[in-house]
């Protein structure tokens, strides 16, 4: 015939969680299970929204008004606030940091749970006219023992987060997800509203051939940086020299170098002192991701996952990919003066 038999053993996102739960025993109260059931439906939500996006009226600039008079909701809030509604219901969470809200939220009594997320709602939102991949971005803290949820619980090196993970909102959504051992990828299988496991245990190959930076700052950049765009430019033959790869999305830039290999970096420079993207919700996340599937996640002079963050929407410098191209990178930041 010409259809295949279909898959009938199909691992979902939350039966996958729920076994990695069962594996451990008595200790999981299943409270993170649901919280991660609350992340999915979120996603599901914003790539619908994405998707009809053109249609709807979701381009554009919050606060404008269309033609027919109606406030435009710009897809990065409508998504802030889908995550913060669905987060605050879940009564798992405590406290949650967004890049879309000064403030972090303390959830009131009533639903407050003891897991802290902080989150980018919307990542490469200078991709969505273009109908470019966007995404999501999100980390989890476990509240610290004896607290009932404050500020102090976010504010912590990210190697102490309990889970982190991105959804893609591509050509399909994809969304990608460790809590602490290995990484797993999933697909929307929008027929089914379901996110299926297609990605088992992501390691990135310890080297890659593509180098992703934004260059058009090149001209801010320190000198570590340009010997090593230099090195990989211009190698000394044989070698060859590397493919530039750049979406501006961290999430879709991100989740090719977790494919593909290779090296992904916004680093700080003469402009922005300490690189552009966020700490919390960008850098420690993707940091988490790439370590967890055997890759390296530097300043290029430490760790990203051991900063001590001092404010929740503090900025840092990020090199992440494939293990020998970071290791590369990281030699020029010790060698070049
Ligand atoms: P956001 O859309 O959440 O503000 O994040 C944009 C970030 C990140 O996705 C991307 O890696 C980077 O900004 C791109 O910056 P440039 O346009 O400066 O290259
Ligand atoms: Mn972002
Ligand atoms: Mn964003």
């Amino acid at each position: 015939t010409s259809e295949e038999t279909p898959n009938v053993d199909l691992i979902t996102l939350t039966r996958h969680v729920l076994s990695d739960q069962l594996r451990l025993g008595s200790t999981a109260t299943g409270d993170l299970t649901l919280l991660l059931t609350a992340i999915q439906v979120t996603s599901k939500f914003i790539a619908t929204n994405v998707r009809k996006a053109r249609l709807i009226n979701l381009v554009g600039l919050a606060g404008e008004t269309n033609v027919q008079g109606e406030e435009q909701k710009k897809l990065d809030v409508l998504s802030n606030d889908i995550m913060v509604n669905a987060l605050r219901a879940s009564g798992k969470t405590a406290v949650l940091v967004s890049e879309e809200l000064d403030d972090a939220i303390i959830i009131e009594d009533g639903y407050k749970g003891k897991y802290c997320v902080v989150f980018d709602p919307l990542d490469g939102s200078s991709n969505i006219d273009a109908g470019v991949n966007i995404g999501t971005i999100f980390g989890i803290y476990r509240v610290r023992p004896d607290s009932t949820g404050t500020i102090e619980d976010v504010l912590r090196p990210g190697s102490e987060m309990v889970a982190a993970g991105y959804t893609m909102y591509g050509s399909s959504a994809n969304l990608v997800l460790s809590t602490g051992s290995g990484v797993n990828g999933y697909t929307l299988d929008a027929s089914l509203g379901e996110f299926i496991l297609t990605h088992p245990n992501i390691t990135i190959p310890s080297r890659g051939k593509i180098y992703s930076f934004n260059e058009g700052n090149a001209m801010y950049f320190h000198p570590p940086v340009t010997a090593y765009l230099k090195s990989i430019k211009f190698p000394a033959p044989p070698k060859s020299p590397y493919s530039a790869r750049y979406i501006g999305s961290m999430v879709a830039d991100v989740h090719r170098t977790l494919l593909y290999g290779g090296i992904f970096g916004y680093p700080n420079d003469k402009k922005s002192k300490s690189g552009k993207l966020r700490l919390l919700y960008e850098a420690f996340p993707m940091a988490y991701l790439t370590e967890q599937a055997g890759g390296i996640a530097t300043t290029g002079t430490k760790r990203i996952l051991d900063i001590v963050p001092t404010s929740i929407h503090e900025r840092c410098p990020v090199f992440l990919g494939s293990k020998d191209d970071v290791q590369d990178l990281m030699k020029f930041y010790k060698e070049t003066p």
